[in-house]
């Protein structure tokens, strides 16, 4: 009860007035994949403000369907790179020029069930179909949605990337800048100086072809096809499409979702690399397959896809870290030699990748491995309290604390219980 206290107290500290920041100091705008999972969190107290939260965060939606990974709604110089260093975008409120995750589909299906739901479903299905088709098309490339930014995945410096950062180099005429992330953490939590310098050249990249998004794709300097976006799209696509029969929506637009799903499914076994016997990150331009099991590789559970022999293989590696480690489920393999506990997505268990592989776990009846899931991430809330992320060896908080997606799991997740209790 205390704890649930807590989780209540953090969000509404964080609510900027319609929407809510992932933490003071560090994050200080709103997040795109944050706000969808937050949403979650307040709509077991305050339905009307987890709405809010959805709405404020489509009202950031560019013309050409895009949903930015961070709207900027003011410029807090204690914040890099802001407003300014991505340059002239064209949404209607400053913003990056990348996306993240589409989880939203996936979350506005679950809040929205009910009858009373139904004028809410329909108020966002235009726009979240708008943000998909653009996935569709403008971060297509070889029949899978890719990605040219390791921002943009949601999991900034896992060593997915480092094949692809590695294809590329640091513009020479970089403009220089300072850190503000190391100001307010431990920079050993942190992504490295040539890894940042990397993140900067893409985003002068697309500055210089005025963010228009398939140049972005087809000639920027980083091209990868990421586990964690490509899984939680179809995901999001079936998602989609159980809302657009809910509504009764004309044959033309499920024929158009059924397309994106098809071609997600047909998508999956670009990602299956062979070798490890897991999905993993490819980058695009080589063909090669990054070299470790993630805490996405898991994820072809909650997207309902891969075949029985590929996800047999994925248990199998998914127990094994199990056995490893005392809090499942950590974002890079333990057994790798770049694991490192503390940094970032380099080791440290998240919150929302533990709720959406709990999720996926269940459906797709493992229900034992879905529950060691859910419950080590809460066992580290109890211990450590509500941060960003937590060392998977010793259950320590990493990086930011009073976190608002992690405050959101577990209120949902509280709930569920209290529900699954009174029936
Ligand atoms: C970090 C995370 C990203 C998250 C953001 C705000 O950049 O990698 O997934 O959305 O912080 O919490």
């Amino acid at each position: 009860m205390i704890l649930t206290e807590r989780a209540i107290e953090i969000l509404n500290r964080n609510d900027r007035g319609g929407f809510t920041i992932p933490t003071e100091g560090l994050y200080p705008y709103q997040w795109n994949w944050d706000s969808a999972f937050v949403a979650l969190g307040i709509a077991t107290y305050d339905p009307d403000r987890a709405w809010a939260e959805i709405t404020s965060l489509l009202a950031g939606q560019w013309p050409d369907g895009m949903i930015p990974s961070i709207i900027f709604r003011s410029n807090d110089p204690d914040y890099f790179p802001g407003p300014s260093r991505w340059g002239s975008t064209p949404g209607p409120i400053p913003s990056t020029g990348i996306s993240q995750p589409p989880v939203l589909a996936t979350i506005v299906r679950k809040l929205t069930g009910g009858a009373q739901g139904r004028a809410r479903r329909a108020e966002v299905f235009d726009a979240i179909l708008a943000w998909h088709r653009w996935f569709h098309a403008a971060r297509t490339v070889a029949g899978i949605a890719t990605t040219v930014h390791p921002w943009e995945t949601g999991r900034d410096n896992c060593p997915e990337w480092n094949i692809g950062l590695d294809g590329m180099a640091a513009a020479p005429d970089l403009e220089p800048y300072t850190r503000m992330d190391n100001k307010h953490v431990d920079p050993k939590f942190r992504p490295s100086q040539t890894q940042y310098d990397k993140y900067l050249t893409i985003v002068q990249f697309g500055a210089s072809v005025g963010w228009d998004q398939r140049r972005l794709t087809d000639e920027g300097p980083f091209l990868m096809a990421d586990p964690n976006i490509h899984f939680v799209l179809l995901r999001a696509d079936k998602d989609l499409r159980a809302m657009a029969v809910a509504l009764g929506l004309p044959q033309a637009t499920l024929d158009e979702i059924d397309g994106w799903i098809a071609k997600g499914e047909a998508a999956t076994d670009t990602l299956w690399n062979e070798e490890i016997g897991a999905f993993t990150a490819r980058d695009m331009r080589s063909g090669r397959f990054s070299r470790g099991f993630s805490n996405c590789s898991a994820l072809c559970f909650y997207a309902g896809t891969g075949t029985v022999e590929q996800r047999a293989r994925t248990l199998a590696h998914i127990k094994r870290i199990a056995a490893r480690v005392d809090h499942m489920l950590p974002s890079w393999d333990p057994d790798a030699p770049d694991f490192e506990a503390q940094r970032y997505w380099c080791g440290p268990l998240w919150p929302q990748m533990n709720y959406m592989t709990a999720q996926g776990l269940a459906e797709q009846g493992e229900a034992g491995m879905a529950a060691r899931v859910q419950d080590d991430l809460c066992r580290v809330i109890e211990k450590s309290g509500f941060w960003e992320c937590f060392n998977p060896l010793t259950g320590e908080g990493c990086v930011g604390n009073r976190f608002s997606w992690t405050a959101a799991i577990w209120l949902s997740w509280q709930h569920e219980k209290k529900l699954k209790g009174a029936a």
